[in-house]
């Protein structure tokens, strides 16, 4: 629909995200790792199914369809502007993308029965508050099958000690300066162009409408690894580590 411009402005994406998550694309690929270990060790599915909640532009969706061709990859969001460029993203696959909010019922409906084989996600799950992330993982929990895995990929506090949350935040902030990208275009200022930019106006009226347009602009849930790690054997994973980190950007796998 866009052609060249959603191209544009899915690298200036991709760019802008990795001022808050320097190391993203290795992040990405510890996604990857462990969603095909998790995938050697079932050896069964003739066709997996992988689901990437709050896709986005489709990044990370994208890469794991490239490293699973033979998978059923779903990306879920509730921004129909971001959708709309991940639709881009996704043309000539046959990655599935779906409206939903994460946090209305019926979500999971959508996307397919039991068993899935992996959930994924990225710097997404900080949006919702603590009630709508255990409903989520509850979720989860009751559609992975057996050693299935859940991995999310975002910026989460190590602890709930001030000192100890600057520190995590520091070494990122110091590994985006390392890694020239502490300079990139800033979150607020990317949204502000995106927002206002007349080819997407479209898309921009129907994100307007949505309510996700009132929701992604909250504070973060806070909610520290240990607390997070709680609320996944709660809502009955069988474990949850950290596995990737640097600072207070991680990688958080659960597994059923
Ligand atoms: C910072 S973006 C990350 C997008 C993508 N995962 C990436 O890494 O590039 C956060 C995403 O979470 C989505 N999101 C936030 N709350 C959501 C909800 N309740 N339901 C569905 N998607 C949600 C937003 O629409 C947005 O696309």
């Amino acid at each position: 629909m866009l052609g060249e411009t959603a191209r544009t402005w899915l690298h200036r994406w991709d760019e802008q995200q990795e001022r808050y998550s320097p190391d993203r694309e290795e992040r990405f690929q510890v996604v990857i790792d462990i969603v095909g270990r998790s995938l050697d060790r079932s050896g069964t599915a003739a066709r997996p199914l992988l689901v990437d909640l709050g896709c986005g532009t489709g990044s990370l969706t994208t890469r794991l369809a490239r490293a699973f061709p033979r998978a059923d990859t779903v990306g879920v969001d509730a921004d129909p502007l971001l959708l709309g460029l991940a639709e881009e993203a996704v043309a000539g696959t046959d990655i599935r993308l779906l409206a939903r909010d994460l946090t209305a019922p019926g979500w999971a409906d959508a996307v397919a029965p039991a068993p899935w084989d992996a959930a994924v996600s990225s710097t997404a799950l900080h949006w919702l508050d603590p009630g709508e992330l255990a409903a989520l993982y509850r979720t989860l929990a009751a559609r992975l099958r057996p050693g299935g895995v859940f991995v999310d990929a975002d910026n989460r506090r190590p602890a709930d000690d001030p000192e100890l949350i600057d520190i995590a935040r520091h070494v990122r902030a110091r590994r985006a300066h390392r890694t020239g990208r502490q300079g990139r275009e800033a979150w607020a200022g990317w949204w502000k162009t995106f927002l206002s930019a007349p080819e997407l106006a479209p898309l921009t009226e129907a994100r307007a409408r949505s309510p996700i347009a009132h929701r992604t602009f909250r504070q973060p849930n806070g909610l520290t690894t240990a607390a997070q790690t709680a609320l996944l054997r709660e809502a009955g994973f069988s474990g949850a580590a950290t596995v990737w980190q640097c600072g207070d950007d991680s990688v958080l796998v659960a597994v059923r």
